[in-house]
């Protein structure tokens, strides 16, 4: 369980990118990358004015992107909270385990891709926000 992580155990990373006379690719190796194997990508786009997320993972690491448009993202370590703005494709917030995540302000258009260090499983899901508190208090 990776609970002592804090907002600080995010960041930004610069996805490479490569440009000539036909625009630009970004590229995103597993163990190259980012520090993890990916094994599972998926995406939010068509949101309309909600948020999203609301929950933390306990083993879970993830690299968030906004492929297009924009979409902020509001990490939350139960002591500490930290803003991030996805707003270009080449722009990934590393989101570290342990953490509560909150997505919000979908521009129109926008589409959230994520890459993630294991299959969907339940029982890695924190939903509720005082189950997340004693998560990260109890030691
Ligand atoms: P949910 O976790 O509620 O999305 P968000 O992260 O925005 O809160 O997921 C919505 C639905 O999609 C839910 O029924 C579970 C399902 N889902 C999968 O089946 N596999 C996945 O990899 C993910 C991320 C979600």
């Amino acid at each position: 369980m990776k609970k002592h992580t804090t907002v600080d155990d995010c960041r930004i990373i610069n996805i490479r990118k490569y440009f000539d006379n036909r625009g630009y690719l970004s590229v995103i190796e597993g163990d190259v990358d980012v520090p993890f194997e990916i094994k599972r990508v998926y995406y939010l786009y068509m949101v309309p004015e909600v948020a999203r997320g609301e929950h933390a993972h306990k083993m879970l690491q993830q690299l968030m992107i906004a492929t297009s448009g924009s979409v902020h993202v509001m990490i939350d370590d139960g002591t500490n909270k930290k803003k991030f703005v996805l707003d270009k494709p080449w722009k990934g917030l590393l989101i570290a385990p342990g953490l509560w995540r909150t997505l919000d302000d979908f521009s129109g258009g926008a589409v959230c891709m994520v890459l993630a260090s294991a299959k969907y499983e339940k029982e890695d899901y924190i939903r509720d926000y005082n189950e997340f508190l004693k998560f990260k208090n109890n030691d």
